[in-house]
């Protein structure tokens, strides 16, 4: 499924990954580094921020659509290594031992190892950002960045607090998923000469599908299978990070109490499959379930001020994607 939404920018997705591994073919890169950068290249994530910055400039007819494809690419690699980046520093906060099917760099390498690597990464995003020369779109990601830092400070500050409203908590993951989500789509019209109107629609369409992905994420920390994931389960619960599913759980009269005393006392790996389980069969998975479908819908709704085409469609079919998947 995710081969269809990805066929019509297969291409260009391959030039984001061989322009990814070519960030580490620069001066200064040798032993004891370059082992360190590779691994992080190493697999394969979804590239779908990539493809949301790509998408919208399919079908483009103009004299310079040659330019633009390439600005586009140059712009979906930036926001693929921007992603890397938060990944490298979010496992560390998350104290992660996996991720996309293989331990982390923190697990192999350390701590400091993998928030240099962040960094590296991190400035190799702006070098491209800098060599597209577009000050609308160094903005648009500068401050996107911005939020999702706000974000993770955010969320870093509610942990373990169960009285958490399910306001704030859309609030937090707009900030810390949604904001990026939001900035790729809105740089794709950019790139691809759209009008203010339709890069405003993009952009909404972008954060709304960013919601429904965090909103995914978060049922699958719950009932997901670890296997598929690449990651395990579960990681959210044990750093005191309650998300939806689990707060609805606590809204609970008898499924509450029986949470709020066992996270009372205090989560570690022996309970865990208690409270996971206890979550699963909670109100909670439904909820979250019908809240990222809500969040689908108001994404494609967007996308109505979209002309019908290849890229109205395929971004309908990553929006079914996103609330579907299971890793
Ligand atoms: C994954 O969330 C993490 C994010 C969406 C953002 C992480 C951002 C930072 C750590 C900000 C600082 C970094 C830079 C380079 C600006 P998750 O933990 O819910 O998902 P996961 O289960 O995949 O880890
Ligand atoms: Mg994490």
């Amino acid at each position: 499924m995710l081969s269809d939404i990805f066929a019509p920018v297969t291409p260009q997705l391959e030039m984001v990954h061989r322009a990814l591994a070519a960030s580490l073919r620069l001066e200064g890169i040798t032993d004891p580094t370059r082992p360190v950068l590779t691994y992080v290249l190493g697999s394969r994530g979804k590239q779908l921020r990539a493809a949301l910055v790509l998408i919208p400039t399919l079908g483009e007819k103009a004299a310079d659509s040659g330019d633009r494809s390439r600005r586009a690419i140059q712009a979906g690699t930036a926001v693929e290594l921007i992603h890397l980046a938060t990944l490298l520093h979010d496992d560390v906060l998350d104290e992660a031992g996996e991720r996309r099917g293989r331990p982390t760099l923190s697990v192999l390498w350390g701590n400091k190892n993998s928030i240099l690597a962040g960094d590296y990464f991190f400035a190799r995003a702006f070098g491209i950002l800098a060599e597209i020369n577009c000050p609308a779109l160094l903005n648009l990601f500068t401050s996107a960045i911005a939020t999702t830092c706000a974000g993770e400070i955010e969320e870093h500050q509610d942990s373990y607090n169960m009285e958490i409203s399910e306001e704030n908590y859309l609030q937090r993951i707009g900030k810390k998923t949604a904001s990026l989500f939001a900035a790729c789509a809105r740089a794709g019209g950019l790139l691809a000469g759209k009008g203010r109107e339709e890069q405003a629609a993009l952009e909404r369409f972008g954060y709304n599908l960013g919601i429904a992905f965090q909103l995914t994420d978060d049922l699958l920390d719950i009932i997901g299978d670890p296997n598929q994931l690449g990651k395990p389960v579960g990681q959210d619960l044990l750093q005191g990070v309650y998300t939806l599913p689990v707060l609805v759980a606590l809204a609970e009269p008898a499924t509450g109490k029986r949470l709020r005393r066992i996270l009372a006392r205090g989560l570690d790996r022996n309970n865990l499959e208690e409270i996971r389980s206890l979550v699963a069969n909670s109100q909670g998975r439904e909820a979250t379930r019908q809240m990222a479908l809500e969040y689908k819908t108001r994404a494609l709704r967007e996308l109505q001020a979209l002309p019908p085409g290849p890229v109205r469609d395929n971004l309908a079919r990553m929006a079914q994607f996103v609330v579907e998947r299971i890793f």
